[in-house]
């Protein structure tokens, strides 16, 4: 039996991407698999009907339709309870699951029974690479950032020699240099401002200096397994500080990037710090969403402190849903591969290193061992 993929309509307030775009469709059909669309989901991606249609994709506008024998299920946003009670039982989730901090959307798929992988979860190994959507959508992310704080600096970026005189260019500072940090580097520069970079992982220098900026450095390595960062100690916190202070208080624009995966993200830019930056300076703090690596940010709202403007913006993939959708659609494309075999078989084998580690929930039983803690009561 042909395997039959669904793809929703994203219901999530101010969600634009959609996990399949038309070129993506169009492969999967051509592979063998049937790809059905729910009417208008890729519109405010800019993806029409249309275009999936001529790819061979089925566009279906009833849900029941959608859903119907379709033994998986796309999505870019987790799965709500009431999604979750559409979906065939016993067929496959994959899509972000916002792990610990769903807890019922990940109850009614254990009870629906449903198997829900999620794409956060997807261990960062050198084979998972082209499935990881983490890294795809922090890479427009990072992007936008820079386009964020352009767009509020009353600053020029780049260095200008004009007739009207000679204009300094804008002084950049990323601080956390993980894939959305690079990017902001890269697109920093391209606009033609100075621009540093700081990590805690030492590692990270080489990538930044390798962009052309400069790499502010503690005499310190604070890498963890997996290329994470670690926690600091406190005295490697106090001088942290007092080298990312100095740096921050002569920027004219500061992007924050610093997470650490599971965990509220460390706060790297103190309200007294900020009081001492430039009026009219920027704050572009990407973290907004997990408690903010400025004390000065709330979460999707633009703050003015102290003549600083901090922007704490939510969901930036979804501001550039063209492009966020066409790179998630491909790292599904390539996850798929594990789940469909060459023969059109789906498996129910899910032991191989990839599907194992972002298992979320099957048969009823919640396999990733944070949530399942919360779930029972406890801690994470
Ligand atoms: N092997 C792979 O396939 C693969 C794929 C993607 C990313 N990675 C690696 O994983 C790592 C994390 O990438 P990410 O972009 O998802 O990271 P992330 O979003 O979890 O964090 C962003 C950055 O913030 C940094 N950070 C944390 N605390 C900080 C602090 N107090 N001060 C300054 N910076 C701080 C982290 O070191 C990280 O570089 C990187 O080394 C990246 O190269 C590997």
């Amino acid at each position: 039996m042909t395997v039959a993929i669904a793809v929703p309509r994203e219901v999530a307030t101010g969600e634009k991407r959609v996990a399949m775009v038309p070129e993506v469709a169009g492969r999967l059909v051509k592979s063998g698999l049937e790809v059905r669309v729910q009417a208008g989901a890729g519109e405010q991606a800019f993806y029409p009907d249309a275009a999936y249609t001529t790819a061979g994709a089925k566009i279906v506008a009833d849900t029941a339709a959608l859903y119907s024998g379709a033994s998986i299920v796309l999505k870019v946003q987790p799965p709500t309870p009431e999604e979750v009670g559409r979906i065939d039982p016993r067929s496959i989730v994959v899509s972000y699951m916002n792990p610990t901090r769903n807890l019922d959307g990940i109850r009614a798929m254990a009870a629906r029974p449903v198997t829900g992988f999620a794409m956060e979860l997807l261990p960062r190994i050198t084979r998972a690479q082209s499935m990881d959507a983490l890294s795809s959508q922090a890479t427009v992310a990072g992007y936008r950032t820079v386009l964020l704080a352009a767009g509020e600096t009353p600053r020029l970026f780049p260095m200008l020699t004009t007739a009207a005189g000679t204009i300094r260019p804008a002084k950049v500072l990323i601080l956390g240099a993980g894939v959305a940090g690079l990017m902001a580097i890269a697109t920093a520069k391209r606009l033609g401002a100075i621009v540093e970079g700081y990590d805690v992982r030492r590692a990270a220098g080489e990538q930044v200096r390798s962009l052309g900026a400069k790499f502010l450095e503690l005499p310190i390595n604070a890498e963890g397994t997996g290329g994470y960062a670690r926690e600091l100690t406190p005295e490697e916190k106090a001088m942290e500080k007092a080298m990312v202070d100095k740096a921050v208080s002569e920027a004219d624009v500061v992007i924050t990037t610093a997470n650490i995966p599971g965990r509220k993200a460390p706060v790297l830019i103190a309200k007294d710090v900020v009081a001492k930056m430039r009026p009219g300076s920027v704050i572009v703090d990407m973290a907004a969403e997990s408690g903010g690596n400025c004390e000065a940010t709330r979460a999707g709202e633009r703050v003015i402190d102290h003549g600083v403007v901090v922007l704490g913006p939510l969901n930036l993939p979804s501001a550039l849903p063209y492009h966020s959708s066409e790179m998630y659609a491909k790292n599904l494309q390539s996850f798929l591969t594990l789940l469909v075999g060459k023969d059109g078989k789906l498996t129910d084998n899910f032991s191989d290193e990839i599907l194992a580690g972002s298992l979320m929930v099957t048969g009823g039983e919640v396999k990733h061992a944070p949530t399942k803690a919360l779930l029972a009561g406890g801690k994470p």
